[in-house]
């Protein structure tokens, strides 16, 4: 074990992690040149073109180091973002060190705060490195003393590099030999394996990615995972070299995979001990939860796609997430569907544009909520994950909301933006301090349910691009909140219902009836939209009929022929849903992510 160290690269996002993790391959002989793929960490097409990493994994390389020792290094990655903060804790938890990387053009950002403290609480060496000094806007001493200032670590130990022109490789393999220690562990004492990654293989099953803590894994161990006592005969483990490569047996201090034949990625928990069944110990590793939607949102099938297409798709996609909830849901308005639970925002994101893009699926999104709890008069705690079952105010003593703790880092001129942003969106200042002389962090607990929308977009428009934000999850706090319902021509649209604050409720309302009389196509009837409160209507608007003579000017009286071009047209618009006689389009279903 002293010739092995584990570890990982944390960063604010696009500081370089996964150009420096392919130069830490290159260097050590992992990859070669030519099989090298644009970013072998990240291994999901979408992940590639957005260019953020979801899927953790763990790399085994070899390193000859200059006190003539050969090591074995495995790196860990983390993804980098904030929705998947349990999973870059839990695979912090499987390393002893970090490098922490800061662009030297950017300085520390939000994500470079909030990730140090993770692995600050796990315990790790970090060694910071500034990257991209190959640029020329590169600020190496403003760095430095925010490194100190800020981190409070020592900035002559910062490793100058850059991943892209190949600086500094060699230095940051040395510090993580001499600086971060070796795994400590017994390989005597029974089996304690900590799953941080699992993915779904179609030759091997549910794969989990471990760090072996105590003990030895190999073919042939019956395994039993600890939360919940499911047992398994492993069938292969080993280590991605970057590919994956059987070994004969993962020991104490290792960190690899382990297959078991194992059907469904759900069983695999992150986060959850994998231990020996003939031989259990006693405590899994410390730190486990489940993972839990924050935000939930109803997915319904249109277009050509039906409600059993996309019950094949979701089972079929969430072999691979195993984050992703559903369960089956019937909405008066839209039909059969699903109501999702995802970690966040950017995951439901992926999880829509990968189903229809790999299960050619067609979807209606309903706007994304967060969890309310209700307690009732009668003194009963329920939660609302759809906003259209809120029970009626009659009933409710009070309504909770979910709150997050959110930092933001801005260069001081913004200042003044940001506050007025984040008052707007109810939050309450916490602290208020230089980092260094031009920029500041601010802290703001804020209802989850405002940054839900739109408001990663509004802070980057009010700081030109320049201020960066993170957040956890807080608490629950009781809210003046009120369910606002959309009526069009007289019919509530129950996948429409929202929760909105009292104070903006008649705002939200206009901007809501405003936006959605934008994006409903005329149709041949007046179309009213109205938004209302119980019985209180609060806006209204009408989408004018189609004028007859549009209709006239296609051939006179051939009514065959017009209804043809109406179906023409009516394919021609995808994501579609009739409501009764009503055409309305997906936009219409997330106007409400954009009226504040
Ligand atoms: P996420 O996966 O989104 O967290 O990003 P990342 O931190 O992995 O960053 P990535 O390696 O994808 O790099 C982000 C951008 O910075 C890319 O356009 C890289 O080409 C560029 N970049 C990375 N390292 C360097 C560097 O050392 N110098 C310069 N000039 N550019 C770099």
């Amino acid at each position: 074990m002293d010739y092995i160290r584990n570890f990982s690269i944390i960063a604010h996002v696009d500081h370089g992690k996964s150009t420096l993790a392919d130069r830490l391959m290159e260097f050590t002989g992992a990859v070669e040149e030519r099989e090298k793929k644009d970013q072998l960490l990240d291994t999901l097409d979408i992940e590639r073109e957005r260019g953020i990493t979801i899927k953790l994994q763990a790399v085994r390389l070899k390193y000859r180091a200059d006190d003539g020792n050969d090591y074995t290094l495995h790196l860990i990655d983390t993804p980098g973002h904030v929705d998947f903060g349990y999973e870059v804790s839990r695979s912090l938890a499987a390393c002893e060190g970090a490098l922490l990387l800061i662009d030297a053009t950017q300085g520390i950002e939000a994500q470079t705060i909030a990730t140090f403290w993770q692995a600050l609480e796990q315990d790790l060496e970090i060694i910071p490195v500034i990257n991209k000094i190959d640029l020329p806007s590169a600020d190496v001493e403003r760095i430095k003393e925010q490194i100190s200032d800020v981190l409070g670590l020592d900035p002559d130990e910062a490793i100058l590099a850059s991943g892209k022109a190949g600086i500094g490789i060699k230095d940051i393999l040395e510090a993580i030999v001499n600086k971060i220690p070796p795994p400590e562990g017994d390989e005597n004492k029974p089996l304690k394996a900590l799953i941080f990654d699992s993915y779904y293989d179609p030759y091997r099953g549910a794969v989990a990615f471990v760090r072996i803590f105590d003990g030895e894994v190999k073919k042939g161990t019956r395994i039993r995972l600890m939360s919940t006592g499911k047992e398994f005969e492993v069938t292969e483990v080993g280590a991605q070299t970057p590919q994956m490569t059987q070994f004969e047996t993962l020991k104490a201090g290792d960190v690899g995979y382990i297959a078991a034949a194992i059907k469904d990625v759900r069983d695999i928990r992150i986060g959850d001990t994998i231990t020996d069944a003939k031989n259990p110990a006693k405590e899994p590793v410390p730190g486990f939860r489940p993972a839990k939607p924050m935000v939930y949102a109803g997915l319904y099938p249109t277009g050509s796609t039906l409600f059993e297409d996309l019950r094949d798709a979701l089972e079929k996609y969430s072999i691979n997430d195993a984050a992703l909830t559903y369960e089956m849901e019937s909405s008066p308005a839209l039909g059969l569907g699903f109501r999702c639970g995802f970690l966040g925002l950017l995951h439901m994101e992926i999880v829509q544009e990968r189903l229809e893009r790999e299960y050619d699926i067609e979807l209606i999104t309903t706007a994304p909520n967060v969890i309310y709890k209700v307690v009732t008069k009668k003194g009963e705690e329920l939660e609302v994950r759809n906003p259209a079952q809120m029970p009626d105010p009659s009933v409710i003593d009070k309504i909770l909301e979910p709150y997050i703790e959110a930092s933001i880092i801005t260069p001081n001129d913004f200042v003044g933006a940001v506050i007025q942003l984040v008052q707007e969106k109810r939050g309450i200042q916490k602290a208020f301090e230089y980092i260094d002389k031009k920029t500041v962090l601010l802290r703001y607990d804020i209802p989850m349910a405002e940054v839900l929308f739109d408001f990663h977009d509004k802070l980057k428009t009010a700081t030109r691009g320049y201020a960066s934000f993170d957040y956890e999850f807080k608490d629950y706090r009781p809210g003046e909140l009120v369910k606002m319902d959309i009526k069009i021509n007289g019919e509530i649209v129950d996948a429409l219902s929202f929760i909105v604050h009292k104070d903006k409720a008649y705002r939200v309302g206009r901007n809501i009836v405003d936006k959605m009389r934008e994006v409903i196509p005329r149709q041949l009837f007046e179309v009213r939209i109205q938004a209302v409160i119980g019985s209180k209507v609060v806006a209204s608007a009408r989408v004018a009929p189609l004028r007859k003579d549009v209709l006239a000017k296609c051939y006179g009286g051939d009514i065959t022929r017009k209804k043809k071009l109406l179906e023409k047209q009516k394919k021609g618009k995808k994501r579609m849903k009739q409501l009764g006689k009503v055409e309305l389009p997906q936009e219409a279903f997330l106007s409400i992510l954009k009226a504040e």
